[in-house]
């Protein structure tokens, strides 16, 4: 294969095997056409860049029903007010009403939101039809379109150039990268900010949270890579901010060359990526091995609590689940079903595995004596309002650092 970045010809370090559509929830009618594809990450050693072999169409992904909604996380909407305020603080400068701030994946709204009461100018560049009307909700202007060098030249005749072009959770999502610098050259002032945050590979090698990666995820990203995806198009990473949102993630800011001052924390994380060998195909093979011995663990674990004749029930029918379900091969035989608070997941059926997706009051009302964490980047908020499950002694299985049973 080719690097989807710098055409080098790279191949796989291992594969996850075939996997579904990892937010294609579905019914029972839709089982015979389910789509499947090979999920292998691959590592280029000249630019750096963790990547997937394949990845489904961006359209059967991102559609007029798309299952993830960013608000169903009570933290992730401080984060989100807390992220907004940084960019105005740090990268905004001078009247609220002369400025313009655009959003690629704006989701719900649950970013621009918070420039949107401020009358602070934003547009939200959102394909996903259903979530982008969600966000018209709350006063943000939406444009139901995958943003490119094309949807950027359209905002520019229409609004002008912006001040920052902002996103998370969605570059890594984006085959095209070539097309999103492009995009932001077109789109950004000469002084112009690019920001954006995503799950980091660090924290991913670190805690082999191989549930990072599926379908969606087309490149795990570090400093490293990062700095060389976007350098041909003349922009330079200025500040790196880790994140402790999804189990660890990492937030880039980029300017033209030149045109703002560099931190030092962008040489420092990047110093601290070479020591923990993120720039060595060898460290690829240390994860898949480590992959190999979460999946074995999990299931090991799994079956014990069968042969004991205890209800395990999974919990938040996350993206990531469906990597970790599909690879382990873990089915509706060790999973009951998976509680999950999104209407759109619920009375569905898992991707792949086809475990049934149930509202969170079946969870509530009648407690499984052991609960999988599959949404583990919300531990802390979970586990804050399950208390009264774990005080009656309702145990969790967490797979991340390492397989391990709490409670
Ligand atoms: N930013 C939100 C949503 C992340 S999910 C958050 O962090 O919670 C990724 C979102 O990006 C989805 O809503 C998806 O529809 C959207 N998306 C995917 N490809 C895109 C593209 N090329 N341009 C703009 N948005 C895209
Ligand atoms: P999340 O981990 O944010 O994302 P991803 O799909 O990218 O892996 O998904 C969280 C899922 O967990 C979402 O479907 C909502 C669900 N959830 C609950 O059911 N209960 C909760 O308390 C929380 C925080 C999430």
């Amino acid at each position: 294969m080719k690097c989807r970045i710098c055409q080098h010809e790279i191949a796989p370090f291992m594969s996850f095997g075939r996997m579904p559509i990892a937010n294609g929830f579905l019914t029972p009618e839709q089982f015979k056409d389910e789509y499947f594809f090979e999920l292998n990450p691959a590592f280029c050693d000249r630019c750096l860049t963790f990547q997937l072999e394949e990845q489904p169409a961006p359209e059967a992904m991102f559609h007029d029903h798309y299952a993830f909604f960013s608000r169903t996380s009570k933290f992730m909407i401080t984060h989100f007010q807390e992220y907004a305020e940084w960019v105005c603080d740090h990268h905004l400068t001078g009247d609220g009403a002369g400025l313009f701030v655009v959003e690629i994946g704006s989701n719900d709204g649950i970013m621009l939101e918070n420039f949107a009461k401020h009358g602070i100018g934003h547009l939200g560049v959102e394909p996903s039809a259903n979530v982008a009307e969600e966000a018209r909700k709350y006063g943000v202007n939406t444009l139901v379109r995958f943003f490119n060098p094309d949807t950027a030249a359209d905002i520019v005749t229409e609004y002008g150039q912006a001040d920052a072009l902002i996103a998370a959770n969605v570059m890594c999502h984006i085959p095209d990268l070539n097309g999103i610098a492009k995009g932001a050259e077109l789109l950004l002032k000469p002084n112009g900010v690019l920001i954006f945050e995503d799950p980091y590979l660090g924290a991913m090698i670190e805690k082999t949270s191989y549930d990072q990666i599926y379908d969606e995820h087309v490149f795990i990203f570090s400093a490293l890579a990062v700095a060389n995806i976007f350098a041909p198009y003349g922009f330079e990473l200025i500040d790196l901010l880790p994140q402790h949102t999804h189990g660890g993630s990492m937030r880039y800011v980029l300017s033209r060359k030149g045109a703002r001052p560099v931190t030092a924390s962008v040489t420092e994380i990047m110093a601290t990526e070479k020591s923990a060998g993120l720039h060595l195909p060898e460290t690829y093979q240390k994860f898949r091995k480590n992959c190999e011995i979460s999946k074995a663990d999990l299931v090991s674990i799994l079956k014990r609590e069968k042969a004991a004749g205890r209800r395990v029930v999974g919990y938040g029918a996350t993206s990531k689940s469906t990597t970790i379900l599909n690879y382990c091969g873990i089915g509706p035989d060790l999973i009951e079903y998976i509680s999950d608070t999104t209407p759109i997941k619920q009375h569905k059926f898992t991707p792949g595995m086809h475990i049934p997706v149930k509202p969170y009051q079946d969870f509530s009302e009648n407690y499984p004596d052991t609960a999988l964490l599959f949404a583990w980047n919300h531990q802390a908020e979970i586990m804050e309002k399950e208390k009264a499950f774990s005080a009656q002694g309702g145990k969790w299985i967490v797979h991340v650092p390492e397989v391990k049973v709490l409670g």
